[in-house]
């Protein structure tokens, strides 16, 4: 679901159509739109109501400060994985006590930094971060509270470079583990340890892999509470998918649906939950404007050369990820009802939709059935929001593109377009 449509032939992100901003701000650019963000944060929210979460957007899928702030205003706390993160959430205006800090290397610099921001949790990944965590944490006379974030060993059937809670991946420790953690470190009196943190991976298609992992947390909670050791906080972490493709993913309410039951009676019974939906509140609510600079032909092979591609976008090459990929100007005849790999439209043609870079994985599509294009025609990248910008790269010296954020009728340059000057400013 999101904001972005067509009308009278022309795409537009909420009022505005996708070419005024590409007109005014160039391209490559990414347009978000603020009340896609609003409204996935509300479904999210009203899904899982009944357990009262703390939802703390994963800065990494996108973190502009403009989209940050936007979800702030929403009432949404931050999950951080760096110093760079952390400066980021604060200078959106995340209040520290929504903060919550994970990532398998953080350094003593990026430990002091929220140390002395007062977050609320630090998501601990290994014993020898939890013992440092605990010796800055002395040194400096703080005291600060840590989830540890399990590995349940769960497969949630995604990609391999995304999938983060089997035994195989540096996340967090096994749940073995996590018992022995507790015994030796969980009565540390500067770091502690009153939490459960897991994040399986992204994105996740089917809600089974949540039942499973969250299931697993609970007993183990049990255990530990048995033991007596008080773990009075469940962070879920993300991974809720988004629908890069006309309803194949779950909505909020579908994850909401299978884990709300299992927690409810531990809420009740006191425990906080965390949730760090990144990818379900920002792709969705953000495209990727490109304009074809040539089409050429070579073999049996059309290729629609872009002026963004994997420096931009590097999700389809990267993860081999699917995004729908559009003309923003078309004829009746070809406005898209539903965003999929095959439209089942007459007079489409097969085009490998790639990039400028010197790389044959330079591409945003290959093969994929679109309306014809020439030179000079706008091309819109959907569902472009979470893990666009976030990853983009300057290679080839590629300035980085402009972000625009819509809001109704008017939009807003919220990252200006890189110059070649600061391609160099840091080298001079
Ligand atoms: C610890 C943690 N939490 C949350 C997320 C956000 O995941 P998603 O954007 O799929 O919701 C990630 C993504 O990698 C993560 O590593």
């Amino acid at each position: 679901m999101d904001f972005f449509n067509y009308s009278a032939g022309s795409l537009h992100c909420e009022s505005v159509p996708a070419h005024d901003i590409a007109s005014a701000v160039g391209t490559p650019c990414y347009v978000y739109s603020r009340a896609t963000l609003v409204e996935h944060h509300r479904r999210i929210a009203a899904a899982f109501a009944e357990v009262n979460p703390l939802i703390c957007y994963s800065v990494k899928s996108c973190g502009n400060l403009s989209v940050c702030r936007t979800l702030v205003e929403c009432g949404a706390g931050m999950d951080v994985v760096s110093g760079g993160e952390l400066f980021r959430a604060r200078a959106a205006g995340a209040p520290p006590s929504t903060i919550v800090y994970a990532g398998v290397g953080k350094r003593d610099d990026e430990i002091a930094a929220a140390l002395d921001a007062h977050i609320y949790l630090f998501n601990v990944e290994s014993e020898d971060e939890f013992v440092n965590i605990a010796r800055i944490a002395k040194e400096r006379n703080a005291i600060c509270e840590c989830a540890l974030r399990i590995n349940p060993d769960v497969d949630p059937h995604t990609h391999r470079f995304t999938t983060t809670g089997t035994k195989e991946t540096k996340f967090g420790v096994d749940i073995e583990r996590a018992r022995a953690f507790f015994r030796t470190y969980g009565r540390d009196p500067h770091a502690r340890l009153v939490g459960l943190h897991l994040h399986i991976g992204s994105p996740v298609y089917t809600t089974e892999p949540y039942v499973e992992a969250v299931r697993k947390a609970l007993a183990l909670r049990d255990e530990l509470i048995a033991e007596g050791f008080t773990v009075s906080v469940l962070d879920v972490g993300g991974g809720f998918a988004a629908d890069y493709e006309t309803g194949k993913s779950p909505a909020a309410l579908d994850y909401a649906q299978a884990i709300v039951p299992l927690l409810l009676p531990a809420v009740r019974a006191g425990l906080r939950i965390v949730l760090e939906p990144g990818r379900s509140i920002a792709a969705n609510a953000g495209i990727l404007l490109t304009r074809v600079q040539y089409v050429k032909r070579s073999g049996d092979k059309t290729f629609a050369i872009c002026d963004a591609g994997m420096n931009a976008l590097l999700r389809p090459s990267h993860y081999d990820a699917f995004h729908f990929i559009w003309p923003t100007e078309t004829s009746a005849a070809f406005i898209p009802t539903r965003r999929e790999e095959k439209p089942a439209m007459t007079g489409l043609v097969n085009v490998d939709v790639v990039g400028p870079l010197c790389e044959t994985g330079d591409y945003l599509a290959l093969d994929r059935a679109m309306p014809p294009v020439a030179r000079g025609d706008l091309l819109a990248i959907f569902t472009a929001g979470a893990y666009g910008m976030s990853m983009a790269s300057r290679y080839n010296s590629s300035p980085l593109p402009a972000e625009v954020l819509v809001d109704g009728l008017q939009f807003t340059t919220v990252r200006r377009r890189e110059t070649y000057e600061d391609l160099v400013a840091h080298e001079r």
